[in-house]
C-alpha cells in the first residue's frame, strides 16, 4: 500500500509521493525528498547518525514512521545552516577538528543543537550524557566535548 502525503521539513512543504505505509521518516527524508545529511547506519536506533528535531524533541528518524509525522515540524541538519553558512556548531566541530569521516557528524550536530536549546551551559556530564546515544567510531569524543565547550564559551561572551 503506497501513501501520498506532505511533511513540514526545515520550514517548508515537501510531497511525498509512493511512500509505503510503513517507511522510516530517515528513508523518506534520503530517498524521497533528497536530503542525504541524515544518516543511516545501524538502523535499529542504537547510533544516532539519522538524529532529527520533531517538534522540537530529538529523535533517530529511523525509529519514526515517516506517516506519524503529518503536521509536524522536522529539522535535519540541512535545517541548521542558515541560508549556507555553517552554524556555531558547525564550526567548531570544524575547528576542534571533531569531524573525522563525518559519517556520525551530522546526527551529532542536530543532537548538540537540541541540547544547546534546552541548557546553554551544560556541565561536561550533561553533554556525555545527552550524546550517549551518538555513537563515533573515530573521534574518541574528546574533540567533540571540546566543540560544544567552544560553543558554550562562545556564546556566553
Ligand atoms: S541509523 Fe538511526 S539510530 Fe542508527
Ligand atoms: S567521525 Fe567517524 S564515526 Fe565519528
Amino acid at each position: 500500500m503506497t501513501n501520498h502525503f506532505t511533511l513540514r521539513v526545515n520550514g517548508a512543504d515537501h510531497d511525498v509521493r509512493d511512500s509505503w505505509l510503513g517507511e522510516s521518516l530517515l528513508d523518506v527524508l534520503r530517498d524521497r525528498i533528497g536530503l542525504l545529511g541524515s544518516k543511516g547506519a545501524c538502523e535499529q536506533g542504537e547510533c544516532g547518525s539519522c538524529s532529527v528535531v520533531i517538534d522540537g524533541e530529538l529523535v533517530c528518524s529511523c525509529l519514526v514512521m515517516a506517516a506519524s509525522t503529518i503536521g509536524q515540524s522536522i529539522t535535519t541538519v540541512e535545517g541548521i545552516a542558515t541560508d549556507g553558512a555553517p552554524s556555531d556548531v558547525q564550526r567548531a566541530f570544524v575547528d576542534a577538528g571533531a569531524v573525522q569521516c563525518g559519517f556520525c557528524t551530522p546526527g551529532l550536530i542536530v543532537a548538540v543543537h537540541s541540547l544547546l536549546e534546552s541548557d546553554g551551559e551544560p556541565t561536561e556530564t550533561e553533554v556525555r550524557e545527552a550524546l550517549a546515544g551518538n555513537l563515533c567510531r573515530c573521534t574518541g569524543y574528546g574533540r567533540i566535548l571540546e566543540a560544544v565547550e567552544r560553543v558554550v564559551v562562545e556564546r556566553r561572551r
